[in-house]
């Protein structure tokens, strides 16, 4: 993955004419729409279901049993949260795991997964809940068969295993969901490709919004900054971490009332402007409304072709980035809006092209 970051890095200092990371920094520091188009280079998508067998045959062996029998006792859900969640391989592959190995085992209670991703594009293909072969390929022998339908070139998930999930589109840096959850999967995003500050900041968030006892599962390459803060490995498994207990605890199980309480309100209160702003908003712009007569066919070169997908993903992006310039969420001046706009010109462009060949 960083290797596709480097590479696209590399072809934007082409671009630009520039010959060293050193001036592309530069270039950085005197232009700040730079920073939005960095951003959206490391917005890599790449998944799969099932990815990291390990990871998911552990969860189910010895972490969602655990989580679903004591989600019966206090007769709530098992609620998890995939952040980063692309096109929802993470969330459909735990649902899967859940319906067919973990639910038959224990009396369980239901589960709740909400996805949350900064990118419009992946979240609309995870909505369709539909894979093509190579991102089924890491999966259970028995699940193509039990819990996908085929639909011309890919696999869709059964309705059945849609029940109680949810995605949404959020910045992590910016509004995370409300918890507590029991499980969260936050894998090759943040202790990838955030600064040590940002990855400290998103670490405690995280911690803040698990139940006392829950577990954070990060990236195979990844490992947590400050030699993990409040999370431990669990044995036999290093991308599954456990929250400890705060010291003073008597029951290892129960949250630590006062320091969540505390930030989870302050998660929360933010989580609430946002959705107002959300509601009030509707983004415009967006590539259904601007290529209205050819939705059907977008929705669909979307998913089965992967320059077009591209194309849409970019568009989107710098849509999206004007988006929160206009009503001054980001606060910028004309001449960066008319820039963004200009380069939203170029993909747009292209669609257009594209959808008249
Ligand atoms: C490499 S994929 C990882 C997908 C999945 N978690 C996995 O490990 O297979 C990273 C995902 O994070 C999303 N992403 C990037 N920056 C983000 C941000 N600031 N907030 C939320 N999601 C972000 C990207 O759109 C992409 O879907």
């Amino acid at each position: 993955m960083r290797r596709q970051v480097g590479k696209r890095l590399g072809r934007r200092l082409a671009e630009l004419g520039l010959q060293t990371l050193d001036q592309y920094r530069d270039r950085l520091e005197s232009d700040p729409v730079e920073w939005g188009i960095l951003d959206g280079f490391c917005r890599i998508t790449i998944s799969c279901l099932y990815r990291d067998r390990h990871v998911f045959d552990t969860l189910a062996a010895r972490v969602l049993p655990e989580l679903g029998n004591a989600a019966r006792l206090r007769g709530d859900p098992v609620r998890c949260w995939c952040a980063g969640c692309a096109c929802g391989e993470e969330v459909y592959t735990l649902k899967l795991l859940w319906e067919l190995d973990v639910r038959p085992k224990i009396l369980g209670a239901p589960l709740e997964i909400i996805g949350t991703d900064a990118n419009p594009i992946v979240l609309r293909r995870a909505e369709m809940g539909c894979f093509d072969s190579s991102s089924l390929k890491k999966i259970p022998a028995n699940w193509r068969e039990t819990a996908f339908a085929r639909d011309d070139h890919c696999y869709c998930v059964g309705a059945q295993y849609r029940e109680g999930l949810e995605f949404r589109q959020q910045d992590i840096r910016v509004d995370i969901p409300v918890g507590p959850f029991g499980l969260i999967l936050c894998r090759n995003l943040v202790f990838t490709y955030f600064d040590i500050k940002q990855q400290r900041e998103t670490m405690a968030q995280i911690a803040a919004t698990l139940c006392g006892d829950g577990y954070l599962v990060i990236g195979a390459h990844e490992t947590l900054p400050d030699e993990g803060g409040a999370f431990m490995q669990i044995p036999g498994c290093r991308e599954i971490l456990r929250k400890t207990p705060p010291p003073s605890a008597t029951r290892p199980e129960a949250p630590s009332p006062a320091p969540s309480t505390i930030v989870v309100s302050r998660i929360e209160r933010r989580r609430v402007q946002n959705k107002e702003d959300y509601a009030m908003m509707r983004i415009p712009h967006e590539l259904r409304d601007e290529f209205s007569q050819e939705s059907q066919l977008i929705e669909r070169l979307i998913k089965s072709d992967h320059e077009f997908g591209r194309l849409a993903a970019s568009y989107e992006e710098i849509n999206h980035e004007i988006y929160r310039i206009e009503p001054e969420e980001t606060p910028t001046t004309d001449e960066v809006l008319e820039t963004l706009k200009k380069r939203r010109l170029m993909p747009k462009n292209q669609i257009t092209a594209f959808l008249r060949r």
